[in-house]
């Protein structure tokens, strides 16, 4: 592959490359928070690259790789949220929680998809491992991320376990069960891309886990979902994606440049009709969340 190339604006840098090569090369200890996205070894097809390793010791060998790099760019009072699969989760972990501290494991529970599994229990979450270098000195802002609290608050109880009773709190920290829907085809914030991030989630992980002006690091940025809401909080960040489609959608979203290569950057161009060539949705499945496509 040839050599990493970067563009940037004030606050967001975006390489086209291997983040294994641009990773290794930022100074140590420079990072506030990493979010990282990985290929799963599920098969998934990523323009020309099949996320497919042989076996699993050689996927997990890869994904040390990699993590034992954001580890190290991490500021001591740094934070990591890795994005996992269900079936990579076990082994992730144990080689994390040799490394860092693991404070969550956060499920992603989503809508299903358009097949569903008819003889086992199908799938509806994706794990998070939210891992801190220093669990005595780290960043948690809990009054930017806090939801309405659905228990004793709402039905106005009084809390008489403490030493002056007290109504219950009407917000709290969200649990680590998060449901929020997969990014859809009639979502604004819709790519094309086959495994999108929500910005919602990004949301609620960049405003936790780091503040105005930090550096936040995306390895596998895809489509740069990670940048973009990092640009819309104030916080500076760095996005790495080895597939030049993918890139250039970042380069558009982003606002960093117009075009790439003499091609002219546009927004995707959205039509309703099915790519298997069904009429047009009917009005009733063209509400939000009954479109499947
Ligand atoms: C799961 S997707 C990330 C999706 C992203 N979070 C988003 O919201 O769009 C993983 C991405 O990593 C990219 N990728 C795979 N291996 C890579 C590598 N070694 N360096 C940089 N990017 C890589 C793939 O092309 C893919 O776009």
């Amino acid at each position: 592959m040839t050599a990493p190339k970067k563009y940037s604006n004030d606050t967001t840098s975006i390489w086209l490359g291997n983040c294994l090569d641009v990773v290794k090369d930022l100074p140590d200890s420079c990072i506030d928070l990493v979010f990282a996205d990985p290929p799963y070894n599920i098969g998934k097809q990523f323009v020309d690259f099949k996320d497919f390793w042989p076996s699993d010791s050689e996927y997990a060998n890869w994904c040390h790789s990699w993590l034992d790099l954001c580890i190290r760019k991490l500021k001591p009072t740094g934070s990591l949220y890795v994005m996992t699969s269900t079936q990579a989760m076990p082994y992730l972990d144990l080689w994390l929680r040799e490394r860092i501290t693991i404070l969550s494991r956060i499920t992603w529970h989503y809508d299903s998809s358009g097949v569903q599994a008819k003889k086992y229990f199908g799938s509806l979450y994706e794990p998070i491992l939210f891992c801190v270098k220093d669990p005595k000195s780290y960043t948690f802002n809990t009054s930017d991320i806090e939801v309405v609290a659905r228990t004793g608050a709402v039905r106005k109880l009084i809390d008489y376990r403490k030493e002056t009773p007290t109504p219950y709190k009407t917000t709290k920290v969200p649990g680590n069960v998060w449901y929020l829907p997969r990014v859809r085809y009639r979502m604004p914030e819709y790519e094309e891309h086959p495994t999108q991030k929500p910005e919602a989630l990004l949301e609620r992980i960049i405003k936790a886990s780091s503040s105005v002006g930090d550096v936040v690091l995306d390895p596998f940025a895809g489509t740069f979902t990670t940048c973009a809401v990092a640009q819309r909080f104030g916080r500076r960040s760095i996005g790495i994606e080895m597939q030049p489609d993918y890139f250039k959608i970042g380069l558009r979203r982003l606002g960093i440049a117009e075009e790439f290569n003499g091609e002219v950057l546009k927004p995707l161009e959205k039509t309703y009709v099915r790519k298997n060539g069904a009429a047009p949705l009917t009005p009733a499945s063209k509400q939000f969340g009954l479109f499947d496509g």
